[in-house]
């Protein structure tokens, strides 16, 4: 909540419009407040059915169009081939690695055209 004051933005929960449950969560970190951390994880019974997208893409139309931000960024293991489909998908660009979480991380970075 204090994330949410003092910056503006955050994370949301995500629930199933069918059945109301709660399935994830998608949002917004001001790790970087010029350059915020897009973050999402989704409980697996649901995984492959488009919804992390759905909720990302809703996430960066909330950045880029009701807050004006510039860029938004996203951190990804690797190996980890699901959550970089997503940042492909929603037309991120690869920026390299960086070295978090005493490993290598690969950098997407998505600009406000
Ligand atoms: C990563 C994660 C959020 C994806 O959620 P999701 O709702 O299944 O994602 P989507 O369905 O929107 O898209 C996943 C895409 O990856 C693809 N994919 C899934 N597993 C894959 C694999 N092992 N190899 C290659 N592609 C894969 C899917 O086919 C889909 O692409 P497509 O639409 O072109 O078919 C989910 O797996 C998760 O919560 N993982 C644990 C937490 C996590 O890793 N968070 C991200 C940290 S950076």
């Amino acid at each position: 909540m204090e994330h949410w004051v003092t910056h503006g933005f955050g994370i949301w929960m995500l629930r199933e419009t069918r059945s109301g449950s709660l399935v994830g969560h998608c949002g917004l970190l001001a790790n970087e407040p010029s350059d915020p951390e897009l973050v999402y994880a989704l409980c697996r019974q649901v995984w492959g059915r488009g919804l992390a997208t759905e909720a990302a893409a809703a996430v960066l139309a909330y950045a880029f169009d009701t807050h004006n931000l510039a860029q938004v960024s996203a951190y990804v293991f690797p190996r980890n081939t699901a959550s970089s489909r997503v940042l492909r998908k929603l037309d991120f660009h690869a920026e390299g690695q960086v070295r978090r979480f005493q490993a290598h991380l690969d950098h997407f970075v998505l600009r406000h055209e």
